[in-house]
């Protein structure tokens, strides 16, 4: 197959863990026969460096014609000004938006040989298996902000918005999932304090009982889901949430495997190319050293090529290779849990050298 990738590598850790995906894509390309075209462009801190926006639109035209495209992570303290007229985030929810991705599935999953990494009980955590699907493109994230005068100095703003469609669409992905998974799915939302959510549990509510009434269906409030998560993660399949809460509850979620390092993520829009990447961010306390863990980038490759690409052998050849590693006893810092470790590099190599 010939296919159009594009890379974003970004700040921070993006550029060293991202370079590791492309050897698996590469890898990958090799073994199976295909031409994969990959190029590389700007986003985040250092597009605002040199092209004055977090977003170029030469990357946004790139990321158009492509099939699909791997993101390391932007932002980083050189951009944290509260007063700067951009920022790198604004590169990523533009992008997300631009291409309409309005769904995000998060899978957490652990794997076995690295239950001890987890500061989590091994009873509890070994065998989790969930599917996190974080709406994208709306909420809090996408509303009317801003500051006005106060009497105490000034006010800012941040308004969450949810529209009926917003919530059907990624509802509907979300069940469609279950139905294929163990055929359970949670919706969680905030319905006692907030109208938003209460449109938002009335309408999955509806999609679920039309559409998929034979799927286990129950909703969670999200404060009381952050602990649930911890305490009996096995007991949830799918879970569907919106903007801020499927963000947070994710990065909490990312101790049950053991560490952010591990978790990939796919960007879907009802059509044209996903965006895949890791949930974690550019990591600036350890940008630069070689330690920073790969394997979440590798994985988010994985999904690429079977969301974007149809490729399920070649995804699944990338799973069971990145399993292999953790089995082998290969581990980056994160996960070494004080013992020795490889650098990310090393761990690209091991990687690779497998899939050859
Ligand atoms: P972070 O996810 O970058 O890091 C949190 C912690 O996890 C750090 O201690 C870091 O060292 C560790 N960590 C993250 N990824 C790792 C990896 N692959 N291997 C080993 N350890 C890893 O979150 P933060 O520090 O709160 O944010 C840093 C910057 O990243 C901010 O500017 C933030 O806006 C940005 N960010 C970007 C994205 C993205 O681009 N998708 C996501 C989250 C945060
Ligand atoms: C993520 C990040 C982003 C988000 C930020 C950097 C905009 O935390 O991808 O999880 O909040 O969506
Ligand atoms: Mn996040």
């Amino acid at each position: 197959m010939d296919a159009n990738i594009v890379l974003l590598p970004g700040d921070g850790i993006g550029p060293e863990i991202v370079v590791q995906g492309k050897r698996v894509l590469e890898a990958i390309a090799a073994k199976f026969g295909h031409s994969f075209t990959i190029s590389e462009h700007p986003i985040g801190g250092n597009a605002i460096d040199d092209f004055g926006d977090p977003l170029p639109q030469p990357t946004i035209d790139a990321c158009k014609a492509s099939q699909a495209i791997l993101l390391g992570a932007v932002g980083g303290p050189k951009w944290d000004d509260p007063t700067a007229k951009t920022r790198p985030e604004v590169g990523l929810l533009k992008i997300r938006q631009e291409l309409g991705l309005f769904a995000n599935l998060r899978p957490i999953q652990t794997w076995d040989e690295l239950v001890d990494a987890s500061p989590i009980r091994r009873e509890i955590v070994a065998g989790t298996d969930i599917l996190f699907f974080r709406e994208l493109t709306g909420g809090i994230y996408f509303g009317d902000s801003g500051r006005r005068p106060h009497a105490s100095g000034e006010e800012a703003y941040n308004e969450m918005v949810y529209s009926t469609g917003e919530v059907e669409r990624v509802v509907r992905l979300a069940a469609k999932a279950a139905q294929t998974r163990r055929g359970k799915l949670t919706s969680v939302d905030k319905a006692n304090v907030l109208e938003v959510s209460r449109l938002w549990r009335q309408v999955a509510d509806r999609v679920v009982k039309e559409e998929f009434p034979d799927l286990e269906y129950e909703v969670v409030l999200v404060d009381a889901m952050a602990m649930h998560l911890i305490s009996r993660p096995k007991d949830f399949d799918v879970v569907v949430t919106g903007n801020m809460f499927g963000d947070i509850l994710t990065d909490a979620a990312s101790m049950l495997p053991g560490s952010l390092g591990l978790l990939p993520s796919a960007s879907l829009g009802s059509d044209g190319p996903g965006l895949y990447e890791p949930i974690h961010g550019s990591a600036p306390d350890i940008a630069g050293q070689n330690i920073a863990n790969p394997l979440a980038t590798i994985l988010a490759t994985a999904m690429l090529l079977r969301h974007s690409l149809g490729l399920e052998d070649e995804a699944k050849a990338i799973e069971d290779v990145v399993a292999a590693t953790l089995k082998a006893g290969h581990r980056t810092k994160d996960i070494a849990g004080g013992g020795a470790f490889v650098s990310t590099t090393e761990m690209g190599d091991i990687v690779v050298n497998q899939l050859g």
